[in-house]
C-alpha cells in the first residue's frame, strides 16, 4: 500500500520524511546577477526520496536557485548543504562526483553528437551506482535503436529524454531537473513526467523547477513558490487551495507589487 520505494505517483508518498537529516538544505539564500538581487534569502530543506518542487513565473530565480544548488553561481551569502557537508564553495564538476546532477533549462545536448555520445558525456563523471548507458537503454528503447544519431536530429521530447538519460548515467543522488516540459507538447510534457516514478524508485530524490503549476502539484511532495526573489508559499500539494498557489505565484496577496512577469535583466 504505502512502499515508499515502488512509487506509483509523486503525490502519495508526500509525507515529509522525519525519519533522518535533509539531503539538501539550502540557508538564507543570496545571489546576485550584476545589481540585480535574483535570490533574497532563500532556505529549503529536501529529504531523501522526495519530489520537490520549485514553481513561480518567469523571472523569478528559480532556474538561479537550481544553478547555485548545481555550483554553477556563487551566492551572496548564504549556504548549500549536500548530505550535511557544507558544497557552497564547491565546483560544479566536485558536485556532480558527489552526487548533484543537473538537467538544465533548454537540455543542452551536444547536437552534433550522438545519441550515445551524450550519454557518455554523463558517464565520464559518474559516481559508481546503479546507473549505466545500458540501464538507460533497458528503459528507453528507442535510444538504443538511435544510439548513433545526431541529437539535434531528434524531437523535443525526445532530447529532453536524453538529456535526462545523461544526468541519469552521473548516477546523482539528488537530480536537479529544470522546466522539463519547457515547449513541450502536452502529451509528451505527461510522457517525461510518467518516468519519475522509475527513476525515484532506483533511489534518487529530486529538485525540480516548473513554471506549470498543475504539473508541479501532480508530482511533487512539496511545493515552493518563488516570486522576484523570495518564497511565497512552501507546502505539501495537500495542504493548500489553488488560489492560494495562484496569489503566490502572481504576488497577488498582501504586497500590491502586481508588475507581470516580464523578461527582466534589464540594465
Ligand atoms: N546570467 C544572468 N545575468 C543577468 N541576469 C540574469 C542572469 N540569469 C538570470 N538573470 C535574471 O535573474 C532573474 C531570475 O532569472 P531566472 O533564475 O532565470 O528565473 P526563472 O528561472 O524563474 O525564470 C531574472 O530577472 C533574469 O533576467
Ligand atoms: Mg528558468
Amino acid at each position: 500500500m504505502t512502499g515508499p520505494g515502488n512509487g506509483a505517483t509523486g503525490p502519495g508518498n508526500g509525507d515529509r520524511p522525519d525519519n533522518g537529516p535533509p539531503l539538501l538544505e539550502v540557508c538564507d539564500l543570496v545571489v546576485h546577477h550584476g545589481q540585480l538581487r535574483a535570490l533574497d534569502g532563500i532556505s529549503l530543506r529536501v529529504f531523501p526520496g522526495e519530489v520537490y518542487a520549485i514553481i513561480g513565473a518567469n523571472g523569478a530565480g528559480k532556474s538561479t536557485l537550481l544553478r547555485t544548488v548545481a555550483g554553477l553561481h556563487r551566492p551572496t551569502a548564504g549556504s548549500v548543504r549536500f548530505d550535511g557537508q557544507e558544497v557552497t564553495r564547491l565546483r560544479p564538476e566536485l558536485r556532480a562526483r558527489q552526487g548533484v546532477v543537473m538537467v538544465p533549462e533548454g537540455r543542452r545536448l551536444f547536437g552534433s553528437l550522438s545519441v550515445e555520445e551524450n550519454l557518455l558525456v554523463g558517464d565520464s563523471y559518474a559516481r559508481p551506482g546503479p546507473w549505466t548507458i545500458e540501464r538507460v537503454y533497458e528503459m528507453f528503447g528507442w535510444m538504443r535503436e538511435r544510439r548513433n544519431q545526431l541529437t539535434a536530429q531528434l524531437s523535443g521530447g525526445e532530447q529532453q529524454t536524453v538529456a535526462i538519460g545523461r544526468a541519469l548515467v552521473a548516477n546523482p543522488r539528488v537530480l536537479l531537473l529544470d522546466e522539463l516540459s519547457l515547449g513541450l507538447a502536452p502529451v509528451v510534457v505527461q510522457r517525461i513526467y510518467g518516468m519519475l516514478p522509475q527513476i525515484l524508485a532506483t533511489g534518487l530524490t529530486v529538485l525540480l523547477v516548473e513554471q506549470d503549476v498543475s504539473q508541479a502539484l501532480r508530482v511533487a511532495s512539496h511545493i515552493h513558490c518563488l516570486l522576484e526573489g523570495r518564497t511565497t508559499l512552501e507546502s505539501r500539494p495537500a495542504d493548500v487551495t489553488a488560489d492560494q498557489v495562484e496569489a503566490a505565484y502572481f504576488g497577488l496577496a498582501g504586497t500590491a507589487s502586481a508588475s507581470p512577469p516580464g523578461e527582466g535583466g534589464e540594465p
